[in-house]
């Protein structure tokens, strides 16, 4: 690259051809399957009042302390780039009264995440998200439900050896009194914890137990688990998942430590992790957010969401896609006259798919086809200063070699029918 040239900023993830390609059948598959379940998608802003997330994803989070694209606009606003889509679905579920229109929403997203982490293999500061929210129903026939799509999309892509690791955090009855018994805990540990965990003890214990710091993954061992102090009701529901997923079929680890990074769940949270991916293991994660709606100003409504990750689903799914799709045919006009006569034909043909390529260059026959083989056509139609003398064009199949003649005055409706054949 040339010492003048403008890069993208660090760690700002972009998806060129032919990856584009791959990209978007994922994407298909994902809306497919959603909108299957009853899923309508939400194109949502990517900036948003740093507020929201403040109050959303927790003051004392990393993400909010360390990691948000943070900016006052010209008008002295706190903006901030979006680090996450459940905040933003919540804000859009208050703002246009969107549980007014039916008595369960279920909504879908995708598009471009933004936190300032240290970039590694997995890990951007632009990345992308495919997510899903639904409002509305507290029941963990719900948690199941969304569980089972998941592992299901994994099925599509034939992505295997993904693992779903699941836990309980409780609710506002139980959680107080295990926040209490963990901060005793955290105190009498205080001195090997991290400046940030020590901080946190009293405002948000729980963090200690996500924290990456080798010295604070020790000291939490033996930590009480939240899942020994549940209430009846979140035991129920906990449980009621379980016997579902064993129903199913699903298989699960319940794993105590898992309690995310963000501060918005109750109750159900779950992780799918890949060994296949590194460091970097976890493709989709997501849980049951019942108090968030209201937290941000709306009516008491439960909710369960969960967000892939689409770099690392792609490099759990990649390889298995079709890299892309070809044009059907090389329009390969030899000299002027011909090319002026092909232009029409390949604009009409054009109009309804993608289907030719025309050469503007007037390059060599030889040249011609050799781009034409690269690119993957299926035929090649070639016309010369004969061939328009005769009224026709050469059709050269490019598996087979196979040449015939085709009349120019037809070639647009015996190209369609080639293409109905294949
Ligand atoms: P999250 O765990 O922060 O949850 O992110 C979800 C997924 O996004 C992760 O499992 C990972 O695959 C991907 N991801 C996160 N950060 C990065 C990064 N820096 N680079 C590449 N991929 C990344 C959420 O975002 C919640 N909103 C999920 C949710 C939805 N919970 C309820 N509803």
């Amino acid at each position: 690259m040339k010492k003048n040239q403008i890069k993208t900023v660090k760690g700002f993830n972009e998806v060129l051809p032919p990856e584009s390609f791959r990209w978007r059948q994922v994407e298909d598959k994902f809306r497919n399957l959603l909108e299957g379940y009853g899923f309508a998608e939400l194109r949502l802003a990517l900036l948003e009042p740093t507020e929201l997330f403040a109050r959303s994803i927790g003051d004392e989070t990393d993400i909010v302390e360390k990691e948000m694209y943070t900016f006052r606009d010209r008008s002295e606003r706190s903006l901030t780039l979006r680090p996450e889509g459940t905040a933003s679905v919540v804000r859009a579920f208050n703002q246009y009264s969107l549980g007014k229109l039916s008595e369960i929403n279920k909504l879908y997203y995708s598009g471009p995440m933004f936190r300032y982490e240290r970039p590694q293999k997995g890990r951007y500061r632009q990345f992308h998200q495919l997510g899903a929210e639904v409002f509305g129903e507290a029941s963990f026939y719900q948690d199941a439900e969304t569980l089972v799509m998941l592992a299901q999309l994994f099925h599509t892509l034939s992505i295997e050896g993904v693992n779903l690791h699941l836990n309980s955090l409780g609710c506002a009855a139980c959680r107080p009194a295990y926040r209490d018994k963990l901060k005793s805990f955290l105190l009498e540990r205080r001195s090997s914890l991290c400046g940030d965990c020590q901080r946190r003890i009293q405002e948000n214990p729980l963090r200690a137990l996500d924290c990456k710091n080798p010295a604070c993954r020790e000291a939490v061992l033996g930590a009480p688990q939240i899942n020994h102090s549940l209430c009846d009701d979140c035991r129920a529901h906990f449980s009621g998942l379980c016997g579902l997923l064993d129903d199913v079929g699903l298989e699960y680890q319940v794993d105590s430590q898992l309690v995310r990074g963000l501060d918005y769940y109750t109750r159900t949270t779950f992780e799918f992790l890949a060994g296949d991916l590194g460091a970097q293991n976890a493709v989709a994660a997501g849980g049951r957010y019942d108090l968030l709606v209201e937290e941000l100003g709306g009516k008491p409504t439960p909710a369960f969401g969960f967000a892939i990750g689409f770099e690392r689903l792609m490099m759990l799914a990649g390889d298995k896609l079709a890299p892309s799709t070809s044009p059907f045919a090389a329009l390969v006009p030899l000299g002027e006259a011909a090319l002026r006569r092909l232009f029409p034909l390949h604009v009409s043909l054009n109009r309804n798919a993608r289907v030719t390529t025309l050469g503007f260059q007037q390059k060599s026959l030889k040249s011609q086809l050799k781009k034409a083989d690269k690119d993957g056509v299926m035929y090649a139609l070639i016309v010369g200063p004969d061939e328009l003398d005769q009224g026709i064009a050469i059709c050269r199949n490019m598996r087979t070699k196979e040449q015939t003649q085709l009349s120019l005055n037809n070639l647009e409706e015996a190209l369609r029918e080639l293409y109905d054949e294949c």
